[in-house]
């Protein structure tokens, strides 16, 4: 089945939204990155997902919601959870929360755990999709499992193209790296993975948050393979130089004469976020040897940036 583009409109809505009630995968874009759409309750419609994308089965998948009373309605809310519900959704956050008892979502979706990672998208057509489509959408990076996250249509179709019954195209994705995974030990919130709400305005809604490898490990996300993000050739971190067959992706001003590619000449890291999947698809396409990468601060998006890169570049299996 050849995939189609959907438009960002109320009919490319409406024909998108008909294929996920029949049980179809439909990519759709959200602040973050496309995402891998399907009816969470159908769990042959999960297991798709997990076929489309070659993904491992035991890592479990972001549910997306258009309401704080949906999300209710499947997970127990605690109070930190309230406070960070209230203060990013709809947005880049995602909480790891207990299931409500017979809550209904599939669970291969979530993997078998008894919890659930649920979000509120911050993008309108996400929103509206979620709306049109009635159901809530189990919806991974829409991205083949290991590879580079998409953050155009175009990225979705080189991946997953005949795979699924489309993608709703509308454009670059704002934010450009995956939400914020946060899970919880009682009330006390853990960054399982880093990502577009950073840590700094985490912190300063709930107070510190504790890292899952400082812990008992009781909690963990099974998703967080330490080689993922990756382009087909190499990666070299923290270059200082531009080596034989290499090209170069920079940042900031004083990187700017080795970079074939700059993710911010200006050195600002939202910006920085925003091109990093897209410069290292371009970079995957012109077939390089190897990418260089110069230093990137770890700090604010910093340490979202970084995590990507440092899985980019891990041994692969
Ligand atoms: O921005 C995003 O989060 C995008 C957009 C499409 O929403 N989605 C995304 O999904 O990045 P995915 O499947 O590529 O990453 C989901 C992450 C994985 O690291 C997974 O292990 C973790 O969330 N996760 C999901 N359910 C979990 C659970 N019950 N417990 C712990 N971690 C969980
Ligand atoms: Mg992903």
């Amino acid at each position: 089945m050849k995939s189609k583009k959907f438009p960002a409109n109320a009919a490319g809505l409406r024909e998108a939204a008909r294929h996920i009630k029949s049980g179809d995968l439909v990519a759709f874009p959200t602040e973050t990155v496309y995402g891998l759409g399907a009816n969470a309750l159908d769990e042959r419609a999960v297991a798709a997902i997990f076929d489309a994308k070659g993904r491992p089965s035991f890592n479990p998948l972001i549910i997306h919601l258009p309401s704080l009373d949906a999300v209710r309605s499947y997970v127990m809310l605690n109070k930190t959870a309230e406070l960070l519900a209230a203060h990013f959704w709809p947005g880049a956050l995602t909480l790891v929360l207990p299931r409500q008892p017979n809550c209904p979502i599939s669970k291969l979706a979530s993997a078998g755990l008894n919890t659930l990672a649920v979000r509120i998208p911050g993008h309108p057509l996400a929103l509206d999709f979620l709306e049109a489509s009635g159901c809530p959408l189990a919806g991974p990076s829409a991205n083949p499992s290991g590879r580079i996250s998409p953050t155009t249509a175009e990225h979705v179709l080189e991946g997953l193209d005949d795979k699924i019954a489309g993608v709703i195209d509308d454009g670059p994705c704002k934010v450009g790296v995956e939400s914020t995974v946060v899970g919880f030990k009682g009330e006390k919130p853990m960054l399982l993975r880093p990502g577009g709400v950073t840590t700094d305005m985490l912190e300063a809604c709930v107070g510190p948050l504790a890292h899952h490898d400082d812990d008992d490990g009781a909690i963990s996300s099974p998703g967080m393979l330490l080689s993922h993000y990756a382009p087909g050739c190499p990666v070299r971190l923290n270059a200082h130089d531009k080596q034989e067959g290499e090209a170069f992706l920079g940042f900031g001003q004083e990187q700017d004469i080795l970079a074939d590619i700059n993710l911010s000449k200006a050195g600002d890291l939202t910006e920085a976020a925003a091109q990093l999947f897209a410069a290292l698809h371009l970079l995957d396409e012109r077939k390089v040897a190897r990418i260089a990468v110069g230093p990137i601060p770890e700090i604010g998006l910093g340490i979202a940036i970084n995590d990507r890169l440092r899985r980019a570049a891990a041994p692969r299996d």
